[in-house]
């Protein structure tokens, strides 16, 4: 795991961008897997003027992404869906088809589970990875106690993560209560990983990551201890408890 201190998101965002730029332009069929959140707009945003500005193209690339609300349509505001069309799929050239995220209203979700993992692997996996992490140190949706080996699959949301994603809803009851996230397991299974952190409520998470050398439940996150090429890129402020 390598430590990339930045001084604010910004700066975050650009380190990010430099990463995900050089391999896209090493490979412009490298298939990434993306993340929702606050934390990866700043990236997306630079990806969007790079794509604008004809320095960069995804028409052969592809994506995947970490996780979607259970019962929330593609064109719910606040499904994962709609955020990715809105922050990046909407405003590039990856091409319809090519980017493909869980959905949270197939009628069998166990089967929509095990179309996505072989949809993956039929893609020949992911070669970058893009994550955020839960102030209780998730990754994707994969909460404390989620087994290493894990693949995709659907999690019941913990209290502290419907509260933390609360602020995206008109009403805290409206937070779904259910979603399907990547497991640790596919998540490991990404050749390259860029985790990225910003802000004080990350400051406990990555105080406890950058603590350990290996693999605990209690924090998902750590599972990244177990893969070989990992980036960690944060701001001052997500690390002030280290
Ligand atoms: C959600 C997502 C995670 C994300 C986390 C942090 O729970 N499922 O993938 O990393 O929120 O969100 P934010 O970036 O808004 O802090």
């Amino acid at each position: 795991m390598r430590l990339i201190r930045v001084k604010d998101y910004a700066a975050m965002s650009d380190e990010a961008f430099a990463i995900v730029y050089e391999r896209m332009s090493a490979n412009p069929k490298l298939t990434l897997g993306l993340a929702t959140g606050s934390t990866p707009v700043g990236l997306y945003e630079r990806l969007v003027s790079a794509v604008q500005t004809g320095k960069l193209s995804f028409r052969e690339a592809r994506s995947f992404n970490l996780d979607e609300y259970v019962g929330l349509a593609p064109d719910h505001p606040q499904s994962y869906a709609y955020f990715m069309r809105e922050h990046l799929f909407d405003h590039i050239d990856l091409p319809a088809g090519r980017w493909d995220i869980p959905s949270g209203i197939a009628p069998d979700l166990d089967e929509e589970c095990a179309r996505y993992e072989a949809a993956i692997e039929a893609a020949g996996g992911i070669d970058l990875q893009i994550l955020g992490i839960g102030p209780n140190g998730h990754i994707g949706f994969n909460e404390p106690g989620t087994p290493l080996e894990s693949r995709t699959h659907v999690v019941e949301l913990t209290e502290s993560t419907r509260r933390a994603n609360a602020r995206f809803f008109e009403r805290p009851e409206e937070v779904p209560t259910h979603a399907i996230t990547m497991g640790l397991g596919t998540i490991l299974r990404a050749r390259e990983i860029i985790l990225l952190a910003s802000g004080e409520s990350k400051a406990e998470a990555m105080a406890k990551l950058l603590s350990l050398s290996d693999f605990d439940p209690e924090l998902p996150a750590s599972a990244l201890h177990r893969h070989p090429e990992v980036w960690v890129i944060a701001d001052e402020a997500a690390l002030s408890r280290v």
